[in-house]
């Protein structure tokens, strides 16, 4: 290829970058993803805390990311890992307390790392003081109120008030005389059905209530009064539910969102006609006022302080609307992380993405993994690509470990080349994968429990993380107590191990970030490199910080090797390049290399 033709067509441009630049840190930003109960453990007792993160933030900026967000650490009984909030304003006595978190606010703003919290506004925990208190009320009441309590349907009231599924398996209604707390207690036996789009112990509030607005708003300042930087909203596209909350027997994915037409999938007779075609408890419009709110509560404090929707929402102009310039100010881009391993696919939804994102002027993300599905490195091996099943365990087929790595490596390499915001997994930086013979009695997802085994749930993603080869627990932990085992593979993959290892995943990322703040990847602008735009094999994309064309950005999705055009020289590859006889460099399969000229 000449020249002449690697120049790029204005045609063939598809995201312009700002004329703001980077003047807000979140619109570029690398933001890494800790979940506590498994990052590192300072105590000994087998299970994550925030003395052992601040202990550990060195690495998250030698690794060089811009930020963490912090998976919950609240007062919680752990039903769903901390997603069944007890106290909102407590640190759980198993991750540390409040002075813990103000040190590793501390130690963060010393290591010039941002961070983000988890806050959990679609539902509490069943021990959060309003759940017992609206127990304990009775039907009718001020206390019930703040959650969605109804009357069972049939003569007796024995039938759900509606036909929805939890996400997790099962119905999504229990009532009240079921629990198996109920004998002998406190609290009225009044055979009302309360209603839980996840595990029974996470009860939804009512967003009608004025008062459950009044108290989330609170929770924001009181973490916003102690120095975050901002919230990863969890579930932000089901606070509101449809008036009257018709039936509705399609069913919801963890993360893909896929509303499957059938109740019950294949086989299953069909949706009923009188039944809305969009899913009643999700994405209802009446959300947006809620983070036009947030938006201004945060907009009352100084420097940068952002909202992050975790949105399983489709199309993705529907997405967008969550990010306009007055709502929250990222989304994760989840399309990306279920696209099947395929060029066009992976074209199709980086356009999309930067055209919707673009429309309201908001910065496209990019995630690959985090703790609800299977780690990329193991899901890029799977036999089909994409979403994956949720978990995997012994008895299934089980991924190319070798394939799933090289991929994710590619895969990482693109998403990190990609200008926009970008979010890494824990351990992801090392390459880990998902542990995929967990033994069932090993299990804590509720999933697992509420689909009787079907579903292995998100446990293999949430091993803890492996950071000195020879050490207990692979230090995570000083006694070698471990909430989950790890597998013994994992020594090789320690950070000890890694750090400064040519070749390593750990030190691929670290030059992947380093290169992409150096060649301002961030907040660059992206054209199709002509010739590659529609390839079926081959991603090409012009990325620059002036205008495209400074940076290419190469993924071979193929089988055989492809060669780099003219005139590039690689900078970085996640994989081993071939000089070719001619001088020209050739990028095998399942590998994306980073070029400059
Ligand atoms: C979000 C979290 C997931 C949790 C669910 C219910 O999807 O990421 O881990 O189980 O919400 O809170």
């Amino acid at each position: 290829m000449t020249e002449a033709t690697t120049r790029t067509a204005p045609a063939l441009t598809i995201h312009a970058a700002a004329p703001e630049g980077g003047s807000q840190w979140w619109r570029e930003a690398v933001i890494y993803q800790v979940y506590p109960r498994s990052f590192a453990d300072s105590d000994g007792d087998g299970m994550g805390d925030l003395a052992g993160i601040t202990a550990r933030l060195d690495h998250l900026a030698a690794l060089g990311v811009d930020a963490l967000w912090l998976s919950p650490f609240y007062r919680s009984p752990q039903a769903d890992g901390g997603y069944d909030v007890a106290d909102y304003r407590a640190v759980d006595p198993r991750f540390g307390t409040l002075g813990d978190a103000d040190a590793l606010l501390a130690r963060a703003r010393e290591l010039g790392l941002r961070v983000i919290v988890d806050l959990v506004p679609n539902h509490t925990s069943d021990q959060h003081a309003w759940f017992a208190a609206a127990l304990a009320a009775g039907t009718g009441s001020a206390e019930r109120s703040r959650y969605i309590f109804r009357e069972g349907r049939g003569a007796g009231g024995e039938e759900p008030p509606n036909n929805w599924e939890s996400v997790f398996g099962g119905p999504a209604w229990t009532r009240v005389r079921d629990r198996a707390d109920a004998p002998g207690s406190a609290w009225a036996d009044d055979g009302q059905w309360y209603l839980h789009l996840f595990d029974s112990t996470q009860p939804d509030l009512d967003w009608d209530n004025p008062e459950v607005r009044a108290e989330f708003e609170d929770v924001l300042r009181f973490w916003l009064d102690r120095g975050v930087d901002g919230f990863r909203v969890d579930v932000a596209h089901g606070l509101v539910k449809a008036p009257g909350l018709p039936d509705w027997s399609g069913h919801v994915s963890m993360v893909e969102g896929v509303e499957d037409p059938t109740s019950g999938g294949p086989g299953a007779p069909p949706r009923p006609a009188a039944e809305p075609v969009r899913a009643p408890m999700f994405d209802q419009d009446g959300v947006h006022e809620i983070y036009r709110s947030w938006h201004r509560v945060l907009a009352e404090y100084p420097g940068d302080r952002v909202l992050v929707a975790e949105a399983w929402v489709e199309p993705v102009e529907r997405l967008a609307r969550y990010v306009r310039p007055d709502e929250m100010h990222q989304a994760f881009n989840f399309p990306f992380l279920v696209s099947q391993w395929r060029a066009p696919d992976l074209r199709a939804v980086i356009a999309s993405s930067y055209r919707a994102n673009d429309l309201v002027g908001a910065p496209t993300t990019w995630v690959l993994s985090n703790h609800d599905v299977v780690r990329h490195a193991s899901r890029l091996g799977l036999a089909r690509t994409g979403k994956g099943p949720n978990g995997i365990g012994a008895a299934d087929p089980q991924p190319d470990a070798a394939l799933g790595l090289r991929r994710a490596r590619a895969a990482s390499l693109l998403m990190l080349g990609l200008p926009g915001s970008a979010y890494v997994y824990q351990g992801e930086e090392l390459g880990l994968p998902e542990h995929t013979t967990l033994p069932d009695d090993a299990r804590q997802d509720p999933t697992f429990f509420r689909t009787h085994g079907a579903e292995k749930g998100r446990d293999g993603c949430r091993v803890p993380l492996p950071w000195e080869a020879a050490a207990p627990a692979f230090g995570f932990s000083p006694t070698g107590a471990s909430w989950l085992p790890q597998p013994a593979e994992w020594a090789q993959l320690a950070v000890d191990r890694q750090a400064g290892r040519a070749g390593s995943t750990l030190e691929l990322y670290r030059t992947a970030l380093r290169l992409r703040r150096e060649l301002g990847l961030g907040t660059g602008s992206v054209a199709w490199l002509p010739g590659f735009e529609d390839s079926a094999t081959v991603l090409a994309l012009a990325v620059g910080a002036g205008g495209p064309g400074d940076v290419l950005v190469l993924t071979n999705l193929g089988a055989a090797e492809v060669a780099l055009p003219q005139g590039w020289r690689v900078v970085l590859a996640s994989g081993a390049v071939r000089v070719a006889n001619d001088g020209g460099v050739l990028v095998p399969g399942d590998t994306t290399v980073w070029a400059t000229r």
